[in-house]
This record gives structure tokens, sequence and C-alpha cells, in this order.
């Protein structure tokens, strides 16, 4: 097959595309156009002639290549070309089930000002689809909606439609009802499962279509995505997983989007689909033809975090020098994974054991808050490249050595722009380069960034942006809040429990409705046992496929265990208050999330799988595995919907002396006002043991302080490879210990807040917090490069260097009450932790104080004057300061 861009696209057609033609009149041009009935014609003999596929494959991908002329996306080896033009695209993942519609116009608008071009998501296909046949597009799941407002706020999507996801999404996104579709085996070229995958991809292909969102309509979709990450799969399942593959490039094609589909993490993504890098560094990426553009679908931001496990942060010098390392090689699309991470309401947080929270360090908090300085040092970063978009879609850079570390990346266009990155690789060493008759000061693990290829706007390691601090606030809950407590027995032999032989598989069982699955025996001990009299009591040993478990022997809790992510099984070993005569052992075993990832998830165990057995009986051991097991799905409580406002009434609640009592199996009810003004709320849960949470009825999600995360949280050094053990916090502390609380849930007075508590805990420690900015920092070297400064000079306004300024901003309704610290000189440590080096200007605070304090924000410039003069000339000056926001 020769190469369709020879055909197609030359770079004098290029040319003439201007970057910065306005959306509207794109998207003028692309109505009078209209969706082309060539491109319906092809569609339509794809489905027909299906020998043909090949020949159909090659005209197809010319058809896009050519889009200039006949469709409004396609794409070529520079870029992905919007009405024929190259553009330099950056997206960010807001998956819309982790947050509100609410939040949704916010988290759009925020991203647009942090200079994405592009929004993009998965489609949740549990969450649509959760019984076969009954849709749900409905509240945190209105797909149509949430692209609209991309669209309103002028933003590109991008729709992953998968279905497999990933994700950290229970089951990966598949609904638990697909595993019992009979003969079904999933993401191989099995009918049952492609019939299915089908469905759901031309349901929501063509919910899109009937909306007119593809671009090619009109719309904001860009580009969808089939399947995730499949290539790993390709391994283990051989001839039948290419053949899949194939059957999934033909299908997606063939639903006619008029926009590119792309594969991520897969090599042998056949045409015309783009396969994409996903990770923490894509530069060493390419394509699998010369003719498809170089483009990162996940730069992952940070990383998710398990219940029991630290908290990930990465630094945002060492993830936009990933950026642009990816840029200054050609890349051309980045999307950043997460941009908003959100929240995995309800029993969604896939695993097992994902934390209810996937903020995954994302430029936009859990809460949608600006993450400072992540969100602003990356805005520069995405104003530094658009400044270079014109050299950077026009050819291939020349890159220069400049010495063992450093290089020059160097982008021209025939028109004759020009723009470079220069690079220094060095993880600890400064680099100083000579380079166009200039010298340039790299820091180490760094790029600088200069789109007329001679001012530096931009260099990945420092930081322009302000950083905040953040905090948790108790809100006065009028009264504090008044707990009632309805105690749950351990589950007996009820009407809806069923009896059988051996031991069960738990989410054959479950079919995941509940986390809960009991299991239920009895035992008889003879009056005669030795143990009756010596007092020492027989182990009890429970081998479970996980997740968790409670252990109730005659009623009463005779311990837990639990597994993590890396290794959900557990295995209960413990010794037991048996009685002579009938004794009830009563198991809670406890599902943490659905696996979403690895060959054949889908058939990985849960629950007590045994061998269930009693050591030290005077018959030696006694295997109970094989008796008669009773079983009760989820909880009474469960049953009886004790967390909606109905439901709720149906017991009697205790209030006083029983809610102390921290008891396991315990349900805890209060209402509530809700706390004025429009700071994002959380609930502090750090008293309590793990269970689940309910407002109003809806579902906050998993609560497990009790689990406290494991590892080494030390430094961290942005310069050097990155990877998700590298930096890391809350060790010893609770993985988790804020549970989010979406405004929109709340009434102005009378919220319903449930909590289900498996461990015992102490629902007096329970607080509502409100999530603010404590306090702002800017540290700022002395002639740091700014895009304001390269602007103002190259529009002529000033003919001299400019220094930098310090930008100080606190919250809406906030205002700075004092300044912690200003150093002007050599201050170091961090924001929050700053202390005087030995040099510092004396009327370093002075200034601040006098033009911040009392104000919302304000700017101040960094030029030794203003502070006194100059402390230690001849000497590399920074400025850190510090203001409190109240
Ligand atoms: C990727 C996957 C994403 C997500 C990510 C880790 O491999 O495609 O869905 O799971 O890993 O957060």
């Amino acid at each position: 097959m020769s190469s369709p861009i020879t055909a197609c696209a030359s770079s004098s057609d290029q040319e003439q595309n201007k970057v910065g033609a306005s959306k509207n009149k794109k998207k003028g041009t692309f109505l009078r156009q209209g969706p082309s009935s060539f491109f319906i014609h092809w569609t339509m003999a794809l489905r027909a002639v299906n020998v043909m596929w090949n020949v159909a494959v090659v005209v197809l991908a010319l058809w896009v290549f050519c889009g200039s002329v006949r469709a409004s996306v396609s794409y070529d080896a520079k870029a992905i070309k919007i009405n024929g033009q190259r553009r330099i695209l950056i997206s960010g993942s807001i998956h819309y089930p982790r947050s509100t519609p609410e939040m949704w116009p916010d988290l759009i608008q925020k991203a647009k000002e942090g200079g994405l071009d592009v929004i993009q998501t998965y489609v949740f296909w549990n969450g649509h689809e959760p019984s076969p046949g009954k849709y749900n597009f409905e509240g945190n799941y209105d797909l149509v909606k949430f692209v609209k407002l991309a669209q309103q706020a002028g933003l590109f999507v991008h729709l992953r439609v998968g279905p497999y996801v990933c994700a950290e999404w229970n089951f990966g996104g598949f609904p638990v009802w697909l595993k019992y579709v009979r003969g079904i085996n999933f993401r191989t070229d099995n009918g049952p499962f492609k019939y299915h995958m089908q469905k759901f991809t031309t349901k929501i292909v063509n919910m899109m279509k009937a909306e007119r969102l593809f671009e090619s309509q009109g719309g904001p979709i860009i580009l969808s995505q089939i399947e995730n990450e499949y290539e790993p799969m390709e391994y283990e399942t051989g001839a039948s997983g290419r053949a899949y593959i194939k059957w999934a490039a033909k299908m997606a094609v063939g639903l006619g989007t008029g926009v590119p589909w792309v594969m991520c993490k897969q090599d042998d993504a056949p045409d015309p689909i783009i396969n994409t890098c996903n990770g923490f560094y894509c530069d060493y990426f390419s394509p699998n033809k010369a003719y498809k553009p170089k483009m990162w679908t996940e730069a992952w931001t940070g990383w998710y975090t398990e219940f029991g496990g630290p908290v990930p942060n990465r630094p945002v010098e060492d993830l936009a020098f990933s950026v642009a390392r990816f840029i200054q090689k050609g890349g051309a699309f980045i999307n950043y994974y997460m941009y908003h991470g959100g929240t995995n309401f309800g029993r969604t947080a896939g695993g097992p054991f994902i934390t209810t929270s996937y903020d995954y360090d994302a430029p936009l908090d859990e809460y949608g808050l600006l993450r400072q300085p992540k969100w602003g040092h990356l805005k520069d970063l995405h104003r530094a490249i658009k400044l270079c978009e014109p050299a950077l879609v026009s050819g291939n850079p020349t890159v220069t050595k400049l010495g063992n570390y450093e290089e020059a990346h160097v982008f021209r266009s025939k028109s004759g722009s020009c723009a470079a990155f220069l690079t220094n690789y060095h993880s600890n060493a400064f680099a100083k380069v000579s380079w166009g008759n200039m010298h340039y000061n790299l820091p180490p693990w760094s790029i600088s960034v200069l789109p007329d290829c001679k001012n530096t706007v931009y260099n990945t390691a420092r930081v322009g942006a302000q950083s905040a601090r953040m905090k948790m606030t108790p809100v006065p809950i009028h009264g504090g809040f008044s707990w009632q407590a309805y105690n749950e027995e351990p589950a007996g032999y009820e009407d809806n429990s069923f009896t059988m032989a051996g031991l069960l598989e738990q989410i054959n069982t479950t079919r995941d409705v509940s986390d809960y699955l009991w299991y239920i025996t009895d035992v008889n001990i003879n009056s005669k046992e030795g143990f009756l009299r010596s007092g020492k009591y027989p182990t009890l040993t429970v081998q479970s496929a996980g997740h968790a478990l409670h252990v109730f022997v005659n009623g009463q809790p005779s311990g837990t265990a639990y597994g993590s992510l890396e290794f959900p099984k557990l295995s209960f070993n413990q010794g037991v208050k048996l009685r002579a005569g009938a004794n009830r052992i009563a198991l809670l075993s406890i599902a943490v999330g659905l696996p979403n990832v690895g060959p054949h998830f889908e058939r990985w165990n849960a629950g007590v799988l045994g061998p269930v057995t009693l050591y030290g009986l005077d018959e030696g051991k006694r295997d109970l595995s094989w008796q008669k097991w009773s079983y009760k799905i989820g909880l009474k409580g469960e049953a009886l919907r004790l967390h909606s406002l109905t439901g709720s009434s149906s017991v009697e609640w205790a209030e006083g002396s029983l809610v102390a009592r921290k008891q396991p199996l315990t349900w805890y009810k209060t209402t509530f006002s809700a706390p004025a003004g429009s700071a994002p709320l959380a609930l502090d849960m750090n008293s309590m043991g793990k269970g689940q949470i309910w407002i109003n009825g809806q579902s906050i999600g998993r609560y497990w302080p009790a689990y406290k995360a494991a590892g080494a949280c030390g430094g961290c050094n942005y310069a050097g490879t990155y990877g998700e053990k590298k930096c890391l916090s809350n060790c010893g502390e609770a993985s988790q210990r804020w549970y989010h609380v979406p405004r929109s849930w709340l009434n102005p007075t009378g919220n319903l807040l449930v909590i289900f508590e498996e461990w015992g805990g102490n629902p007096n420690g329970i607080s509502l917090v409100r999530r603010d900015i404590d306090s702002v920092c800017a540290i700022i070297y002395e002639w740091q490069p700014t895009l304001m400064n390269y602007q103002m000079q190259a529009s002529g306004k000033v003919n001299k260097p400019l220094r930098p300024k310090a930008h100080l901003s606190c919250s809406l309704g906030q205002k700075i009450s004092s300044i912690k610290f200003a150093s002007f000189g050599t201050p170091e440590g961090i924001c929050g932790s700053f202390r005087e080096g030995s040099c510092h200007a004396f009327h370093s605070y002075d200034v601040f104080q006098k033009t911040c304090v009392g104000q919302n924000s304000c700017t101040v410039p960094v030029t030794p004057e203003i502070f006194g003069g100059d402390p230690c000339p001849s000497v590399m000056k920074k400025l850190s300061v510090e203001a409190i926001c109240s």
C-alpha cells in the first residue's frame, strides 16, 4: 500500500491554512459542506462488502487524509487537521460521572482557561446500561449534556467509547450482567462479546449523531477511541486477539462518524486508526505508519490512590518537562489523564481497593478547585506551545547536540516562523549553553521554549504560577451532628437467605448488587471438648479470594482481615470463642470494587472460597468447607433502604448511649442544614473504620480511613525520571480521610446523612468541612523569563528585558490577611516552610505587607530596589513569599 499522504497532503497546502482561524468560521465552513454523501456511501459499502475490506480501508484512509477538501477532521504525519489546518491540540480528561452536572460548566471553563482545546472522556457502559437494554443517561451520566457543555465553551471533545475503559472504574466499565451472557468471552474474537460491544458502541455513536455532535456534523467531537490498551491482552489472546482488534477497528470505522478513531497502546492498530501512546513520558513513541501523527492520549498527571496506599503526586516541573519533550520530538496531541480526576461516587471505584477519591493529583483537584502551581504552570506551557504552533506544524525539527546532556530542537516554517526547544536532560546539573549567538541557562531536567528562536518565554523548571496550600475547615453545624444509631445483627437464617453445601464465589452470587455477602454455618461442639476446660480456643482459618472479611461467632465480632490491590486474597487466622453445643459462624465477606485491568479480570474471584477450617479440636482439624452454608446477599439495612428518606424511618433508631458504643455493623443517621457559601464540602471521616456514606439517598461512596497508607514517603525531587512510586504523601495516615459532598446534593435544610459502619467507629468525630485556600506562595527568580514580558517586547512596548512579577491571589471571597514569609535573596525551603538564606533583603516583607494585605490579589515586581536594594550583588537571587488567605 503506498502512503496516502504523498497523494493528498503537501506542505504548501499546509502553509496556506493560516493558524488561528476562528471556530465559528470553521463551523460555517463545515456546515456548508455538510456530512459528505461520499462518506455515507463508503460507510455503507464497508458494511455490505466484507471481502472488500482492505480496499475500503485504503479508500477510506485516502478520504480521511484528503480531508481538507471533504471532511472537517483528518490527519497527516504532522498533526490532526481541522478543516485542513494542522493543529497542536492540548486535551484533558474529565470523566463526567466523576463529578456532578452542576460542576461541569465550571470544570470545563477552568480547563479552557488552563489552555485546553479538547476535553477527553471515556464512556462508562455500566453506568449507562445497568441491566440489559435498560439505559441511563440521566444526572451525572448525561453524556449528551456534557459534550454539549464542552461545545458551548468552544472546546473539542475526544470521545473514548471503549467500551472497555480500565480507568480504575468498577469492572473496567463493563456491566456485570455481561459476564453472564451465555458463551461470552470478554475482549476477544467471541461472538456474544462482539455482539454486545457493537450494540453499545453503535448506540453511543448513533446518539451522538442524532444530536449532531461529531465534528463532521458541526459538533465538537473530533476524535473517538475504540478499545483501550489492548496490546497487553493480545499477548495473552494471540491469533484470536489479533482477529478481534481487526474486527473492532472495522466495526468502529464502519460506524461512519466522519472523524478519526484512535487505539491507545496498540502498535498494530489497523489503518486508518491512529495508534497512540499512554504513559508518564511518550517522546520515544512513533505511530505505526509514517502518515499518522504522534499522539499522546494519556499523559499521566499523577496517579490513583488505593486504600492502604499513600497518595502519589507528580511534580509539575516534570510533567511540563515530559510534555515539552514530546512536543520537541514532533508530538501534536497531548491529553492530560486526568485533568480533573474527581470522585468515584457510589460503588463505581474499581481496583479492587481503589479509593473513593480519584483526585489523581490533577490540575483541577477532586473538588474542582485549581491545583496550584500545577494548573498555572501548565497554562503557561500551553501558551508558550501555542506561540510555537506555526513552526511546529510545518515540518520536522532539526536536532543539534549542545553538550553531553543538552540539545536544541528547532522547527522552521517556509513562511519564516522559527521555534526552538533547548533541553537539559541532566537530572542534577545546571547547564549553560550557547546557541545562535546567545547564552542560555538551563536548570537540571528542564526545557526552555523559544517561540522566536531567540527569547525564552518558559522554562519547565521555573514555575511562575503561584502555589496554593489548601485547608479543610470544620463548618459549624448548629448543635453539632446529632447521631442516631441502628445496630444490624449478623445475619441468620432468614427468609431471603438460601442454603447449599459448600462455598460459593461471591460475584457470581451477588452479581455485584451489594458489596456484602454473608456466609453462615453452624458448628457443633461436643461438651467433652478439651478446649472447653483448658480455655485454649480453637483457631478458625478462612481462606478468601478477597477483598475484606469480618468474622462473627455467636453474634460476637471475632476479627477482621483484608487484602490489598496487589494481593486481594486474604487469610483469616484467629482463635474463636466456641461453646458447647450449637455455634453460629457468620462471615461477612466484602467486595471493595471489582477489578478493572489484567488478563481476563472478569474471571477473578472474590469471596470465601475456602478452605474454612477449625484447628485445635480433640479430633484435630475440622474442615467446614463442604458442610451446609447459608447465604444472604447484602445487608438488612440495604434491603430496608435505610439510606433513603423513606426507608430510614422503617426501623427504630437509638440515641445517646448506643451511639457511643462504637459497635460494628451499625447504621448512623443525622440531619443537617447546608452551610452558607460556595466552597466545596467534604466529610472528615477520620474517626471511623470502614463503610459507606449516603446524603439524601445518594451514595458518596465507600470510606475506609482505618486502612492506613503503608509506604515510604520521602522528599520529592522533580528532576529525574518519574514513576508512580517516586513522590508519595500520607504515609502512616488514612489513605483517604475526606469524602467529597457535592453542594448540589444538598437542600438548604433537613439533609439526611446516613452512614453504615462495618468495624465500629466514633461518629461523634465526624465533621463537615469546607475546602479553602490556606495560603498562597510564589517563588520567582530574578530575570525569570515570562510570557508577558516576551509579549511586551514583541509588541514593541518595551525594548529591554523586564523583571518578572510575583502574583498572589486568594479564592473569590477571601482576602490576604497577613504575610507569613517574604525574602528576596537566597531563601530556602518550600511553600509552607520557607526560611531565610544567607542573603536577605531587609525590606522584603514590607512591600508585600503594604501592597497585598487586605486585598484579594496583588502583584509585586521582583526587582531589588523594591526590597530596599540588592542584598548580595553577583549572586543569583530569588523571591519566596507566602501570604495567608482568610
Ligand atoms: C491506563 C488506562 C487508564 C487508567 C490508567 C491508570 O493504562 O488506559 O484507563 O487505568 O492506566 O490510571
